[in-house]
């Protein structure tokens, strides 16, 4: 088998630069090793920067999102049991964010691949990548007992953190570094109106919470939990209770909750590995860096490598020209560098970190009371939250 471009995983990171090299007359091939349900089952953000929104608009992509998908002008800070609103829209000159889930995402991604007839293979096994070091890159797979093998000119590794492709860099020539938060959250999906019209970031001594949303009948709640909790102990009513005492009086009073119909446990971590190409293979998404999803910006991320990388490749095929490709490293790593200094920013502000105690916890509190009575200090928060320049 031969194609152009084998794509590994199909992630959004996967599936929306299969849709771009589709449209770009790009062969393709995604690789994954999941079936498409297990992969539609995951939850995750669902908070889309603009930048997002066009890119999904430029695949002819926006129909579901923009009936579907709500959008808001602004975030809640939760904090000292007050409840302060940044204008978004008004601070960043008329942007606003699209909530709409990634397993939304996902979804219309996979059916406009499958409608285009482009190929992508599921349950792919032993997934193994070979030679992207020199002019030949082959990638080999095993399905019912059956070895594949398939010759391209270039792979795109967007198998996410835990994926084969960076593992297959030498690791002389990557350079990574990380970060791992000493707690996690703890999320809950329920058929639920949500609890206010807009996100609510809560600060509080007990620890963070997150008021979000998917639709305007389900709802999707997080709440700061210990790093060794496990799902088991937290009972649907536990996990109303200690969000209810996360809140502002008010906000608490109008919670309206309901059975989990989802609920697990994250780690938050920030991680970024250094080139994000390596001869032949390309890096993008949650393959190459992750974010705390304090601010959302694991999904946009991966969206914004995926328009470089895909720029880079169409720049290739159709000029001949290698400029593209060489730059893409250097290009992507200024942008999410910004990213990963803004989510480890927010988290840092919004959560109980086990070693500050009170003086923490009220360094926090004068932060945010300045951060929502300041233009200057709300408007850097707007700007990054709504997505920095591509
Ligand atoms: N071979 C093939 N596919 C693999 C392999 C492998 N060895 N390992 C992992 N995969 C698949 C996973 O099953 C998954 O479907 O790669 C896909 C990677 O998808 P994501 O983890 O969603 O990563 P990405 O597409 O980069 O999306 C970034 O997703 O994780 C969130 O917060 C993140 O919102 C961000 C977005
Ligand atoms: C979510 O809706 O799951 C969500 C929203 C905003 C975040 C993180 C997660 O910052």
């Amino acid at each position: 088998m031969r194609t152009q471009v084998a794509i590994i995983g199909a992630g959004p990171a996967g599936l929306l630069l299969g849709q771009r090299l589709h449209q770009a007359g790009i062969d393709a091939i995604v690789i994954e090793r999941r079936s498409p349900d297990y992969v539609l089952g995951r939850i995750r953000a669902g908070v889309l920067e603009q930048g997002t929104v066009d890119l999904l608009d430029e695949l002819g992509l926006g129909r579901r999102m923009h009936a579907e998908g709500l959008v808001h002008g602004g975030i809640n800070l939760g904090h000292r049991n007050l409840r302060d609103r940044v204008d978004l829209h008004g601070l960043t000159g008329g942007k606003n964010v699209t909530v709409y889930g990634q397993t939304e995402v996902t979804r219309d991604l996979m059916e406009a691949r499958q409608a285009a007839g482009a190929p992508s293979i599921y349950e792919a096994e032993q997934v193994a990548l070979h030679d992207f070091d020199g002019a030949a890159p082959r990638v080999t797979w095993r399905q019912g007992g059956v070895e594949h093998e398939l010759h391209c000119d270039v792979i795109a590794g967007c198998d996410g953190f835990h994926g084969v492709s960076r593992q297959s860099v030498p690791s002389s020539a990557l350079h990574t570094c990380e970060r791992v938060y000493p707690f996690g959250w703890l999320g809950v999906l329920s058929e639920t109106p949500p609890v206010a019209g807009e996100l609510i970031y809560s600060n509080h001594a007990r620890g963070f919470a997150l008021c979000s949303m998917r639709s305007l009948t389900r709802s999707r709640y997080y709440i700061q939990c210990a790093l060794d909790d496990h799902v088991e102990q937290w009972s649907d009513d536990a996990f109303w209770d200690e969000l209810r005492h996360r809140l502002d009086p008010e906000t608490a009073e109008a919670l309206v909750t309901g059975p989990s119909i989802e609920k697990s446990i994250a780690p938050l971590r920030s991680f970024v590995a250094e080139p994000m190409r390596f001869g032949r293979l390309f890096l993008a998404g949650d393959a190459a860096h992750i974010v705390p999803p304090t601010g959302a910006k694991g999904l946009n991320l991966a969206a914004s490598d995926v328009r470089y990388l895909s720029d880079a490749l169409i720049r290739y095929y159709r000029d001949n020209d290698a400029g593209g490709i060489d730059g893409y490293s250097e290009r992507c790593l200024a942008r999410v560098w910004k990213a990963v200094r803004f989510s480890w920013w927010f988290t840092s502000l919004m959560h109980r970190f086990p070693e500050t105690g009170e003086f923490g916890q009220k360094l926090q509190e004068a932060e945010i009371a300045y951060l929502v009575g300041s233009n200057a200090a709300s408007t850097a928060l707007a700007e990054n939250y709504v997505g920095l320049p591509l």
